[in-house]
């Protein structure tokens, strides 16, 4: 190559580069069309998300460097799109830490090229100069010195964190939270330490490391009945445990459950039920304990229709139907067992049908609510979805999120039309940011949540990087719990959906034929440099 050829192919992959870093309205550049249809459109717009995302994932917006833990977000500036003064949110909850550990244990292990860019894009906000890896191994090494000083100045946590504050130096006690541990958020963040310990094996580089992540998965193992088993006998699980005193070690009589609610749905909280199925000791309840866990979970499966312009489409009925329910799929391989996938599958289908019948610009899922210029604290909105697929009521359809489009961008089959959806909301009215996507939108597009969250974000990160399911899939196949896995799920899906019975699975995922409206300026902040 001649030196002039050089110099011009060097400017050309500068201008790209530069292009990449400063245009955070990317999703402007595409045509629903091609990026439904063309895999390298599809993965350029991948890696800009990617990119855009990871802008979020830095210190005083989405995690705390110094401590490696996250923070639930941050309000922005409703002008620029930046962190807008005093709005960061100074908690956090196990939910969040999820996401940030499954995504790090997908960059260490490398195959994903989407979590790799994420993290290459956060750690230029601290002039990292070491290779990707070696920072997920900082922020994981970080991380688990919070947790284990955390554990440490409180044992009567037994390993699991409540809602949480937080600041450089690490977790604190949270108000109302002082007292009190959720199982549904500590199952998310389990199987995410799980894909740190099974990476960090498989890698076999850090051993201290992964000694630490491992000695963190076997105290909550050790701890996951102790704290949240309602008793022998009782078959029910603890939605959350009360703690009579925080200072000291787990015994069963420091622990009772809150309220009547008990963690027996057949959604995310499935995350916890499985992992103590596995890995608790059950040698001190009642024979059949584990079993009746499962048989009381079993009235909350239900079918339930939606009518779609093309016919009825059998899907498992939800809370909501809000997309949030189907986090526990990023997390296990459920899609492994026929039943399971199918009606999966038949919910994306009822949920882009839905919004597609209704000429919705985008999907549902529990967000903050939008809000006027000025009003940087909206209001938390958890009941939103398909009324007609839902046991709760559902409260409104009047807003959309960018994650309503993560089931559809986990399953292979259907992530190009979650691309097209995830896309479609990102097009909308100051949907794209310094720190990419935006918390939610109106329908009409003239107002949006001046927000950044881990959920409304980020899950969408994990989900198109194909969640960590061949990771833990790995693991309960080495630990010898697969089978069970398999057979759980087999059996409960089976009993209540049967084999070739679920109407509507020849019916097409639907596209939007609708976009939300350009009424809002875009954010100014996009090129500003951090
Ligand atoms: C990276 O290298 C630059 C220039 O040599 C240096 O100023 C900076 O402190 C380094 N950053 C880290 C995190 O080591
Ligand atoms: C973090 O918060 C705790 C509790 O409020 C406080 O004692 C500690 O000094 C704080 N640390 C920093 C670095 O601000
Ligand atoms: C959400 O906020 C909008 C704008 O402030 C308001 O009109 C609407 O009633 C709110 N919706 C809910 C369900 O709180
Ligand atoms: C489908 O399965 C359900 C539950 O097993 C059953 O009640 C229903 O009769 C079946 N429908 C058809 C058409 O086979």
């Amino acid at each position: 190559m001649t030196g002039r050829v050089r110099s011009i192919l060097l400017l050309i992959s500068c201008l790209v580069v530069s292009i990449q870093s400063e245009n955070c309205h990317f999703a402007q550049n595409y045509n629903l069309n091609q990026l439904l249809n063309d895999a390298a459109a599809q993965d350029s717009f991948l890696m800009s998300a990617s990119y855009w995302e990871g802008k979020f994932a830095t210190d005083r917006i989405g995690i705390n460097y110094a401590s490696g833990l996250t923070y639930d977000g941050t309000s922005i500036d409703y002008t620029t799109g930046l962190p807008y003064p005093g709005g960061l949110h100074e908690f956090s909850a196990a939910s969040k830490e999820a996401v940030h550990v499954s995504l790090l244990a997908l960059a260490i292990e490398g195959k994903s090229k989407y979590a790799v860019n994420f993290f290459q894009s956060s750690m230029q906000a601290v002039h990292w100069n070491g290779t990707v890896q070696e920072y997920g191994i900082d922020q994981l090494t970080r991380k688990i010195g919070s947790y284990e000083q955390f554990n440490q100045q409180y044992p009567g946590f037994g390993g699991f964190l409540p809602w949480y504050a937080l600041n450089d130096s690490g977790v604190q006690l949270l108000n109302g939270w002082t007292s009190k541990i959720p199982a549904l958020d500590n199952g998310e963040l389990i199987w995410g330490l799980i894909a740190v310990v099974q990476v960090l094996t498989e890698n076999g580089g850090y051993p201290t490391l992964l000694g630490r992540y491992t000695r963190q998965v076997t105290k909550m193992a050790r701890n996951g009945l102790t704290i949240f088993y309602d008793g022998a006998g009782s078959g029910t699980v603890r939605c959350v445990a009360q703690i009579r005193n925080v200072d000291i070690l787990p015994t069963r009589s420091n622990y009772y459950r809150d309220g009547e609610c008990v963690l027996n749905d057949p959604y995310e909280g499935e995350l916890f039920v499985f992992f103590v199925d596995f890995f608790s000791d059950w040698t001190n309840y009642a024979p059949g304990d584990k079993d009746k866990v499962w048989q009381n979970k079993r009235p909350q499966l239900q079918r339930a229709t939606l009518h779609s312009s093309f016919g009825p489409i059998t899907v498992e009925r939800g809370w909501m139907h809000s997309s949030h329910e189907k986090w526990k799929y990023m997390e296990l391989p459920y899609f492994d067992i026929p039943i399971n996938n199918a009606v999966f599958l038949n919910g994306e289908r009822a949920r882009s049908q839905f919004s597609f019948m209704n000429s919705y610009p985008g999907l549902f899922a529990s967000a903050a609510n939008v809000s006027q210029p000025g009003n940087y604290n909206p209001n938390y909105i958890s009941a939103t979805g398909i009324q007609e697929i839902a046991s709760a009521h559902v409260d409104t359809n009047a807003l959309v999120t960018p994650y309503g489009a993560y089931p559809l961008l986990l399953h292979p089959t259907t992530r190009p039309y979650g691309i097209v959806w995830y896309a479609s909301m990102l097009q909308g009215s100051k949907m794209q940011g310094p720190q990419g996507s935006t918390e939610s939108v109106s329908i009409q597009g003239d107002l949006i949540s001046p927000i950044n969250t881990w959920d409304t974000k980020i899950t969408s990160v994990l989900a198109f990087s194909g969640g960590i399911i061949d990771i833990t899939r790995r693991y309960i196949q080495q630990t010898g719990h697969y089978i069970r896995f398999a057979t759980v799920v087999a059996t409960e899906w089976g009993r209540v959906f049967g084999e070739d019975n679920l109407s509507g699975s020849n019916i097409a995922f639907a596209l939007p034929r609708a976009s939300v409206p350009q009424k809002l300026p875009m954010f100014t902040g996009c090129t500003s440099k951090k």
